[in-house]
């Protein structure tokens, strides 16, 4: 299955799947396209290093549909069946989603549905909550909303900082975002309504 990812920053979670291409974890799933909405993002260099082609898609001047359409466009010319969402920091409307039924994952850096949006561990560390995690789920035109693949919870110590929690919780989703994508190239993940079935064969 030929997999596009988009990015729009670090990419320490592309560089898990990338790593986890290079070591044969990946397939049958293949990452042939990284796609950034920020032309300087650090993610390209990490796509480039590997060998995996790079687009940028900037959202800026662009109406949110046109947006869209383009990545669509440029996911369509490398002939990407699916998407990973690798800290994507743009919404994608149903326009978007709706051409890739349960074809789009995106990891999350809590255990929805607790703090979707933006800054996720900061808002776990404000509120006061002992447990915290990683959610990759299936992707639909809710923020954060859809059908729940995979969770790891982390336990929130004394002394986090929202860095330092992010830090534990990345390890976590570094470790099962490719194995989510591998389940999916593999026909492995099933889901009904919001239960996802994953199949470790
Ligand atoms: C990740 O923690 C992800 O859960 C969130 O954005 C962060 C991106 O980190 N959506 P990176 O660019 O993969 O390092």
């Amino acid at each position: 299955m030929r997999i596009g990812v988009l990015v729009s920053g670090t990419g320490t979670n592309l560089q898990a799947l990338l790593d986890a291409q290079a070591a044969g974890a990946l397939a049958p799933a293949e990452l042939v396209v990284v796609i950034a909405n920020v032309p300087d993002a650090p993610a390209l260099d990490r796509a480039r290093r590997a060998g995996v082609a790079t687009e940028v898609v900037d959202h800026r001047g662009r109406a949110r549909a046109a947006f869209e359409d383009a990545l669509a466009e440029a996911l369509a010319r490398h002939r990407a069946e699916a998407v990973v969402l690798a800290g994507f920091m743009r919404i994608l409307t149903a326009g978007f989603v709706d051409r890739y039924p349960q074809r789009i994952v995106n990891t999350h850096p809590s255990l929805l549905p607790a703090f979707p949006g933006r800054d996720a561990p900061a808002q776990a560390l404000a509120y006061g909550v002992k447990l915290a995690g990683v959610t990759i789920h299936f992707v639909d035109a809710t923020v954060d909303g859809g059908p729940i693949i995979a969770q790891a919870a982390v336990a929130v110590e004394d002394g986090d900082d929202a860095r330092a929690l992010h830090a534990r919780i990345q390890r976590e989703e570094h470790r099962l975002l490719p194995i989510v994508v591998q389940r999916l190239a593999a026909g492995r993940l099933s889901c009904q309504g919001r239960h996802v079935r994953s199949r470790a064969e």
